[in-house]
Parts: C-alpha cells; structure tokens; sequence
C-alpha cells in the first residue's frame, strides 16, 4: 500500500480537494514530476521546501490551465511574453517577470519576479482546473537528487510524505522547461525543453544566464569521457553514451541515450538512464559529451552539474 494512486478522474478530484486543503500533490507533467501546492496558500508552499529538504528558500515555478491566469500572476504582461505564450503554451517553457503583489512572497523567495508556465500534459491540467488555483511545484524531488520521470521515482525520493502521488506513466519529455526571464532583457536561466534558437524564431536575440550553480548528487561519481579513458580496463564502470558505439570494451553496464542518436529521444532517457546506472552499485560512470546545440544544451547543462558532484 503505497500514496500512488492512477491519475483518472476520481483520484484528480481527490488530490483536487487534499490541495484546496492546503496539503501537497506529486502529479506528473510532459517533462518531470512536480510536487504541487495551492501557490496563493503560504503555508502550504512552505510544506512544499520541507519535504524537499531545501534548506534555503529558491524560487517555485507556478503552474496555470489557462494562459489569462497569468495575468493574475505577473504585474503586466508585455508584447514579447503574449508571442511566447502563443507561440509555446502548453508547453515546457516558464517566463518570469514582475510579479502582482498578491503572489505571495514565498513562492517567489522574497524576489519581485514570478516563473509561470502552463504544462501540456492532461493531468496536471485537469488538477489545477479541478484545484480552482495555480499549482506552485518544483520537480518532486530532494533537493541535489535527479527530477523524477514516473511515480514510482517519486515515491522512492519523497516516499508518503509526498502526499498523494498522481500516476500518469513516465513523462515524455525527461527534461525540465526552459526558464526565461523577460523581467530586463530576454536571458535564458535555464536551458530546458525548448532551445534558444526556438526562442529566437519569436523575439530575437535571447542571453544565456551563466546556469545553475548547484550539484546534483548521485550515489556513484559521474565523469566525463576523456581521450585516455579507453586505454584502461573498466570493468566496475558503467558507460552512458550519447550514441551507439562500435564497441563497449570492458565497461560492465553500458546505457545507450539515442540507437539513432537523436536528442529528442536522448532528453527522455537522460534521467532514468542516470537513474538506473546510479543504482547498480558501480565504481564510476563515465558520459559521452553530446553536441552543445539545440537540445543538446540542455542536456549538457545538467550533464555539467552531475560531473561537478564528483
Ligand atoms: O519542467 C519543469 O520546470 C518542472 C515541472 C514540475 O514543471 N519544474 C521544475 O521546478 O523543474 P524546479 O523548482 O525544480 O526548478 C525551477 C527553476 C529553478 O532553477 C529556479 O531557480 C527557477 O526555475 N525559477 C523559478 N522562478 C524563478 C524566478 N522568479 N526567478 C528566477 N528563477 C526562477
Ligand atoms: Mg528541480
């Protein structure tokens, strides 16, 4: 007996009413798993950063069903912003801005700015309509852990203290939206589902943030392929490559991102793929470098953190 429960539309309801009573939902979105409360109920957000075990507050992107709710969220919405939302809504991309004042300051850490997005997925959608609010909702993970892609990976980090686990399948997606800040000059926070170039077709030139500093820690040190890592044995190592290769040599478990070398599939497999080689009890995990374009960026960016645990 465990707080997963199918997301069809009896439990929705359910987790509906647990979120109007201020408590947390894990629901599944079309890139990770969020761990979601009412965003205009304080005490119920701060729930949200205990079971994250986030010692210090960090912003929460607030999830909407309607793209007119986020004009109850930011103080004014401006002509660049309405061509995103157009252009990219549902979908994995989060714009910030000037926050309304009644966002509470919370969600936000206490900065003038909000991150909002509308997640194409149709349970997350269906429980923020049934809610009657936005869902404020980071990825339902510990702080420093992998966003979970199933319900069962978020059972695994929160475990009952989630609350109520909505069970929608694996995300298809597997990698986290795109966090843009139109609030000065259009900058990329970070890379996610939908590239910069993407954006670019819309508004023009966009900057790269310098990214997030924080590490994610995994059980096993990650490192990055280098020329002389083939000459040796590696036979309590695990491999994640990008591609197929001709030959694994000795390496002792082997996780293959894209047969066709593709990013799109490669983004959907990245987390579990790191998930799985995490938990078999390897010595070291060395990861093929992917092309830092497009998607690929994305990738690279939290490819980049894993390494940086070592
Ligand atoms: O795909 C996603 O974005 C998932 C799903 C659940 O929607 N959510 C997610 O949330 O990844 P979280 O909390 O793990 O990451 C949110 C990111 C952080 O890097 C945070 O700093 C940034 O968004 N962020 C949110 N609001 C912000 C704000 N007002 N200003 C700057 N950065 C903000
Ligand atoms: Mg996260």
């Amino acid at each position: 007996m465990t707080n997963i429960l199918k997301a069809d539309s009896k439990n929705i309801r359910k987790a509906a009413r647990l979120i109007k009573k201020g408590l947390t939902v894990a629901f599944p979105t079309e890139t990770v798993y969020g761990l979601g409360a009412d965003a205009f109920n304080p005490e119920a957000v701060v729930r949200i950063f205990r079971i994250k075990n986030r010692p210090e507050f960090f912003p929460l992107i607030v999830h909407i069903s309607e793209p007119g709710q986020a004009r109850r969220l930011f103080r004014s919405v401006s002509r660049e912003a309405e061509m995103l939302m157009e252009r990219f809504w549902p979908g994995p991309l989060t714009i910030v801005l000037e926050k309304a004042d009644r966002v509470p300051d919370i969600v936000t850490s206490g900065n003038p700015t909000v991150g909002v997005r509308m997640p194409d997925h149709p349970v997350a959608l269906e429980l923020i309509r049934q809610s009657g609010t936005p869902l404020a909702a980071p990825s339902a993970n510990r702080s420093g852990s992998l966003s979970p892609t199933s319900a069962e990976e978020v059972y695994e980090e929160l475990g009952e203290e989630a609350g109520l686990i909505l069970d929608g399948g694996r995300t298809g997606a597997g990698i986290e939206s795109t966090v843009l800040s139109l609030a000065e000059k259009p900058v990329i926070l970070r890379s996610g589902r939908i590239t910069q170039e993407a954006i670019e077709e819309v508004i023009g030139k966009v900057m790269q943030g310098p990214g997030s500093p924080a590490r994610i820690k995994t059980r096993t040190p990650f490192v990055f392929l280098a020329p002389d890592t083939l000459g040796s044995s590696h036979e309590r190592d695990g491999l994640l490559a990008f591609k197929p290769w001709p030959d694994y040599g000795s390496f002792r478990a082997v996780e293959v991102l894209s047969r066709r070398g593709d990013p799109e599939e490669a983004a959907g497999n990245l987390f579990p793929m790191i998930g799985k080689l995490d938990r078999m009890g390897l010595e070291k995990i060395y990861v093929e470098k992917i092309p830092e374009t497009g998607l690929g960026q994305a990738m690279m960016q939290r490819l980049k953190r894993l390494a940086a645990g070592v």
